[in-house]
């Protein structure tokens, strides 16, 4: 019986210690709401995620200001991405990509419109070997007077669910989890994470460290044990306990 459990203890550390050591990179594809370029370090949660990661994981942010999934394509952005996929794979990389639309998308056209392009991305990434990770919007910051979301993305990443459903993909619902977050530390914690006072799509440096954490956290419960993320207990505290970190 010891032997038979000193044998499963090995082979579980072995098979931890392999996954662990398998090398793996992150390539981001999506709007403002994941960019980093707004202005320094600010912008998107693309930026605070990409630095929960255990440093020199090569962390590809190729999301882009103002992009829906028509115009991400068509203005030769997506190539860009296809083409870092490429590098990460060529390397012998588990490479992850994140895709996150809705902000723009929702301007243009009904869900279904970016559900059609986001299914036809995660063909094209798994073409190339790449592993795609569908993310759900950002919440906007914009809350009715009893305290709760104004939320006007709902059908959206409703949409992007449907897609990971249909494709089998795996699905970080930022969307939810970011709601819940803002809803319990309220509006005034929740504006000061704003990229200026009366922006409540983009995020200032506070910002994206909490929803990039936030984001990583989707991404290791979606990854048990498979991923280079360090872990901040404490940040990771506070947002699953909906305290205010800043
Ligand atoms: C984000 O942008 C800043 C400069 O604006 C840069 O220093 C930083 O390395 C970027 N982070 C990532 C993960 O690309
Ligand atoms: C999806 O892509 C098509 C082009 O293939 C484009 O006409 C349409 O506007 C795109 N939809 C969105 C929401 O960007
Ligand atoms: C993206 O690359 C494909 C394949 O090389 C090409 O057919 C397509 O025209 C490119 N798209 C853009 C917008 O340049
Ligand atoms: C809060 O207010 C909004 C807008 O009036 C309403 O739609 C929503 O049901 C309210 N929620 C709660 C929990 O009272
Ligand atoms: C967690 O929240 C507390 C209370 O606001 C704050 O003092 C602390 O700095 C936060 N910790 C992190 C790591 O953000
Ligand atoms: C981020 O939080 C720190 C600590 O609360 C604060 O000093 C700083 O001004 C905040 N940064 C922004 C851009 O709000």
């Amino acid at each position: 019986m010891l032997t038979f459990l000193l044998a499963v203890l090995t082979l579980s550390l072995f098979v931890t210690a392999r996954s662990l050591a398998r090398p793996t990179s992150f390539v981001l594809i999506g709007d403002s709401t994941t960019n980093n370029n707004t202005v320094p370090n600010s912008g998107g949660w693309g930026n605070g995620f990409c630095n929960s990661l255990v440093p020199g994981t090569p962390c590809i942010n190729t999301a882009h200001d103002g992009a829906t999934t028509g115009s991400f394509v068509a203005s030769g952005l997506f190539n860009i991405s296809l083409a870092a996929i490429q590098g990460e794979v060529s390397r012998g990389r588990r490479t992850l990509v994140t895709i996150q639309f809705g902000h723009n998308d929702q301007k243009i056209a009904p869900p279904e419109s970016m559900g059609a392009n986001m299914t036809a991305m995660v063909e094209q990434i798994r073409a190339i070997s790449g592993e795609p990770v569908l993310v759900t919007s950002l919440t906007r910051r914009t809350f009715f007077s009893n305290g709760t979301i104004n939320d006007a993305l709902g059908p959206w990443a409703d949409e992007t669910i449907l897609v990971a459903q249909e494709q089998d993909t795996h699905l970080l619902d930022l969307h939810a989890a970011s709601i819940k977050y803002v809803e319990a530390i309220g509006p005034d914690a929740a504006h000061r994470l704003n990229r200026l006072p009366d922006d409540n799509t983009h995020l200032n440096a506070n910002g994206t460290i909490v929803f990039g954490r936030m984001v990583a956290n989707l991404m290791a419960e979606s990854f048990p044990h498979q991923l280079p993320i360090i872990p901040n207990p404490e940040l990771s505290f506070n947002i699953s306990h909906g305290i205010a970190s800043f």
